[in-house]
């Protein structure tokens, strides 16, 4: 593996890009805009296909009515150019497969074979499962047993979350997956990692010399993570009334955040040396050692009645394929300790729940305060320095300073100076997974979770979840368009903090400069 490369000028190598599941929701909505832009940008070159894979019949044409469909609603480019937009479709083909049927892998490879003499495709094959997970085995199985993985090229196999529902059966599918694929071939996806901002972080504390003397105990005070969103459950409750935020959330993208902001600089930006780095971190989250622990550390809730923007929202339990009486939290936020030297006492909050006020993911990093005895602390009330890391909707940085008001003899007021990617003309990020489908193609797993850390999550994570399944009585809701229930902030209270505004929701004293 050579060092990471300025993937804006990579061109992928030519590949067939499978996608089980062509026909659901997130081949529409990401995986089929994704290949598009990727085209656009000419990062595929022409020496690629795409085989769209799933139980239901479609013709040829429909398939590639649905993808066009797909690019036209969720693409940040659009189809303007009739005769580009033909020689892009020419790249699709629909296998309409019984996932256990042998024979159907058999045509498939056949279909393969064509397309890659007419692509001149080397043989290289991306197997993405946007699929159930409980059927990642035995596609992987059947993949290898059709002949898919005999070609001369590479294999790689791109699995979406949740991988696993606790360690025991991520230990157990991942040992089906090592079968059939090597771990350097299983890309898992955590779209998270593939979202601009949270790339940036890493720039962000490597490459300034304001920041990186300051990120450790003696500087910082504590740090919050929050993803909050506005959604409900929409159509997916039969799914999250058996995972809930924990296992939706807090065991992938929480933590692969918190990683990002607590891991050591690694010794070469190499893809493994990164992630050896994150997960010292995820083994240096502090357990919970008992219930009683998980009860004052984490705070879960579940969304009632409620309304956002005049409209009235239903409670979690009365969604579809949710059971009415389900304890299912929707939210939860935690404390933790990360349990090194750089971070020894810094407590991390994360939170990250349904139904809250606006839709926002953002890193709040809050600096001690000045000593309050001498100087200007004696007379003001200085409020502490933040770095405030944007990543989604918003992109962007905006770091909070003391400065004199401006127009007076001496006050002090807080000023925001902020930096708002999302916001310049003419900056259009990729979307998450367009990034990750070119480095899976070209073969750099950084912002890909290995086997360890998820693992290491999983087990962090199932210590909060047995200590909720010993739990008896009713899970505390909070209603829907509201911040999560009041335990969250006394969590934070305790320690003498409470939880940073988000998402613009600005204090009145604070002086904004944006850029
Ligand atoms: C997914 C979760 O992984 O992430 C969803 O399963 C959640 O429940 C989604 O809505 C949030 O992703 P984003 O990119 O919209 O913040």
């Amino acid at each position: 593996m050579t060092e990471i490369q300025n993937l804006e000028s990579v061109k992928t190598p030519g590949a067939v890009y499978f996608i089980f599941g062509a026909t659901g929701d997130l081949a529409r909505r990401k995986l089929f805009p994704a290949i598009y832009s990727l085209y656009r940008e000419g990062k595929l070159g022409e020496d690629f296909a795409v085989i769209g894979v799933a139980r239901r019949p479609r013709s040829l044409e429909e398939f590639r009515d649905d993808v066009y469909r797909s690019i036209q609603e969720f693409c940040r480019y659009s189809v303007d150019d009739q005769s580009e937009w033909s020689r892009f479709a020419e790249h699709f083909s629909y296998k309409s497969l019984d996932i256990n049927n042998i024979d159907g892998y058999r045509e498939l490879l056949q279909q393969t074979e064509e397309v890659e003499t007419r692509f001149g495709i080397p043989g290289n094959r991306l197997f993405y499962l946007a699929l159930a997970p409980e059927l990642f085995g035995s596609v992987s199985f059947n993949l290898r047993k059709g002949g898919m993985l005999d070609s001369s090229g590479w294999h790689r196999l791109v699995i979406e979350k949740p991988f696993g529902y606790d360690l025991i059966s991520a230990q157990k599918l991942n040992e089906e997956l090592n079968q059939v694929f090597k771990e350097e071939e299983i890309y898992r996806i955590d779209h998270y990692l593939g979202k601009e901002m949270v790339q940036n972080i890493e720039v962000i504390r490597f490459a300034n010399a304001f920041f990186e003397p300051l990120w450790n105990n003696k500087h910082i005070s504590n740090i919050q993570i929050t993803l909050s969103e506005t959604v409900g459950v929409e159509e997916r409750g039969g799914y999250y009334d058996n995972a809930g935020a924990l296992r939706d959330m807090g065991q992938n993208h929480m933590l692969q955040l918190l990683t990002m902001i607590a891991m050591e600089p690694p010794s070469r930006l190499l893809p493994e040396d990164i992630r050896d780095e994150k997960v010292k971190v995820l083994r240096s989250l502090r357990p919970y050692t008992s219930p009683q622990e998980v009860k004052e550390n984490v705070v879960r809730g579940q969304y009632s009645e409620g309304e956002s923007g005049g409209k009235a929202l239903p409670g979690y339990r009365q969604e579809e394929k949710v059971d009415p009486n389900s304890d299912t939290e929707t939210y939860f936020a935690a404390k933790v300790y990360v349990d090194n030297f750089r971070w020894a006492g810094v407590p991390f909050y994360i939170r990250t729940g349904k139904r809250l006020p606006v839709k926002t993911t953002e890193v709040v990093v809050e600096f001690k305060q000045m000593p309050t005895n001498v100087y200007l602390g004696q007379k003001h009330k200085l409020e502490p320095n933040l770095l405030v890391i944007r990543v989604n909707p918003m992109e962007g940085i905006y770091i909070k300073i003391n400065a004199k008001k401006p127009g007076t003899e001496s006050q002090i007021s807080p000023l925001a100076m902020e930096f708002c990617q999302s916001c310049q003309v003419g900056i259009n990020s990729p979307e998450a997974y367009e990034r990750l489908i070119h480095d899976a193609a070209n073969g750099d797993s950084t912002y890909f979770t290995r086997w360890d850390e998820v693992a290491t999550a999983w087990a962090f994570v199932d210590r909060i979840a047995s200590a909720w399944a010993q739990e008896s009585g009713d899970i505390s809701t909070y209603p829907a368009g509201s911040w999560g229930p009041e335990e969250a902030d006394k969590l934070l209270a305790k320690d003498g903090f409470h939880w940073w505004p988000v998402n613009g929701q600005e204090e009145d004293n604070v002086i904004w400069i944006k850029g």
